[in-house]
């Protein structure tokens, strides 16, 4: 009902009569599908030849798919929205536009689905205009060098395999090996630094969307955080959808100019899903049973994430896809594909974890291919030979198995190693900033925490931490004054 209170209502036959004189008599051309076959979240149409790929059909009963299969004489499509009365013989149209979702400052703190329909239990979130899910990835005249850091407040991430804002780092291992656990404290340390992030669950258990979510809002992660979610129970459609979306959501924030931080959690579920619908869609599959674009999807995905220049914004989007593997096999169909796909990995072993050694970083075995150089100048110096050194360890500690007798300078070096191992030991969900990374570098570099072990070393760990966190100190105070400072600490 119109809102203009001033005019008397019309009657309803004035208004048709007042309809029918300015209709326009006219050739109106649209298609016309019938759904020839539905089971296992995918539906076969005849009909609709103009339909391409990706494009959203709509149902006669109020369903929702999107074109996944193209064939001769048919179409293949996911669905998306399921009302009920979905049988042979309904009507399908196309409405003429590709998945989108609305994405404005309003998505920050909630929980949303693939489609942006609301998954926290507050009412919907309006957003007008729609960020395509799916949508071409920056220009090479677009983008910019990364020389940013990007902080995970992990203690092995940020000196040794260091990460820039726009770069796409891979978190790879067994399950339970402490994956999630390091895209989540990535997300934490981000609290105050200005860099809004999109966390994407694909397929997981609602117990652990639930605890996920649950971590996030009570340390206060969702002031500056979306949740997507794609659970266990979706159908695959939503699951193959859930990193596009979230992607479209972070990829939106950088046009505009911020950072932003995505985490797919996670993509080897990711890739199961695709493969479902497209053996359900009677694709040839490939290696694996995988189809053969599988490289391409998660390539298409991935590309997205950059750094752009100035005139495009100067906003970045990190990307932190994680991917399972089994028996640690990383030479594995899709774990190869995002290898090579991202600009480094973070390599998670479940012997170490066994040992206890956490987080379960190898640090053989990952690497961060442009972090480097968006390093902090001081870290970058005190960090400096830190890797080399302990790669070098790990060697030499192998022979101390057969009880060899070792040189002094040898075992100076094994002692080192160990010392460091202990030193980069780290809790979950305790995060720290660049200041306290900086201490206990500067501390181990100077030999003031050689010899200690045990209580004695977590006690003297914990002493930098505090005096960096509440001194005025920052990483580029100057090498003296980091020196100064830390044996006070250390002995006060
Ligand atoms: N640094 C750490 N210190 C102590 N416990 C940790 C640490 N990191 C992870 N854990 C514990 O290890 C377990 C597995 O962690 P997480 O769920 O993050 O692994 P995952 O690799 O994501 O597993 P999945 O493959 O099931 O997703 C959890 O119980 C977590 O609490
Ligand atoms: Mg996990």
């Amino acid at each position: 009902m119109p809102a203009d209170g001033a005019r008397p209502p019309q009657s309803l036959l004035a208004r048709e009569r007042e309809r029918l004189a300015s209709y326009r008599f006219g050739l109106r051309v649209s298609e016309r599908g019938v759904v020839s076959s539905i089971g296992d979240g995918v539906v076969w149409i005849d009909g609709l030849p103009s339909a391409q790929m990706d494009e959203v059909v709509a149902f006669a009963n109020g369903s929702e798919a999107v074109v996944f299969h193209l064939a001769r004489d048919r179409l293949g499509a996911i669905i998306l929205r399921d009302a009920p009365g979905l049988m042979a013989g309904v009507e399908a149209t196309l409405p003429g536009h590709g998945l989108g979702i609305g994405v404005s400052d309003d998505l920050i703190g909630r929980v949303i689905d693939p489609l942006g329909a609301a998954l926290d239990g507050r009412a919907a979130p309006e957003i007008p205009g729609r960020h395509p899910l799916d949508a071409l990835s920056p220009p090479i005249t677009r983008r910019d060098f990364v020389d940013e850091p990007l902080y995970t407040g992990n203690k092995v991430i940020d000196t040794m395999v260091p990460i820039g804002k726009g770069q796409r780092q891979l978190l790879i291992g067994d399950n339970g090996t402490g994956k999630s656990a390091l895209a989540l404290d990535a997300v934490l340390n981000q609290a105050g630094r200005n860099v809004r992030c999109v966390y994407v669950m694909i397929g997981q258990k609602r117990s652990s969307v639930a605890r996920t979510i649950a971590t996030l809002r009570d340390r206060g992660a969702l002031a500056y955080t979306c949740v997507v979610v794609a659970e266990a129970t979706a159908p695959p459609g939503m699951k193959y959808l859930a990193p596009f979306a979230g992607c479209a959501v972070a990829e939106q924030w950088m046009q505009a100019g911020g950072d932003t931080l995505v985490v797919y959690d996670d993509l080897t579920t990711h890739a199961r899903a695709y493969r479902e619908l497209s053996l359900l869609l009677q694709r040839p599959p490939g290696r694996e049973a995988y189809p053969g674009d599988i490289f391409y999807l998660h390539a298409r995905l991935l590309e997205r994430s950059t750094r752009l220049n100035a005139a495009a914004g100067g906003g970045s989007m990190t990307a932190l896809p994680i991917v399972e593997t089994e028996q640690g096999e990383i030479a594995a169909y899709i774990p190869t594909n995002l290898i090579s796909i991202t600009d480094g990995q973070i390599y998670l072993d479940t012997r170490l974890f066994a040992r206890g050694v956490l987080p379960a970083i190898d640090i053989s075995r990952s690497v961060s291919r442009i972090g480097g150089k968006a390093q902090e100048e001081a870290i970058k110096k005190e960090a400096g030979r830190l890797k080399l050194d302990y790669l070098q360890f790990l060697e030499l500690e192998v022979f101390t198995r057969f009880g060899a007798k070792l040189e002094a300078s040898v075992e100076e070096r094994i002692r080192r190693g160990r010392l460091l191992r202990e030193v980069l030991k780290q809790e979950q969900l305790d995060p720290q900033r660049p200041a306290a990374h900086m201490a206990w570098l500067v501390a181990f570099n100077d030999g003031l925490l050689n010899g200690m072990e045990g209580d004695a070393l977590r006690d003297a760990l914990a002493r930098l931490r505090q005096g960096a966190e509440s001194s005025s100190l920052t990483v580029t105070s100057g090498r003296e004054r980091w020196a100064r400072s830390v044996r006070n600490w250390l002995e006060g």
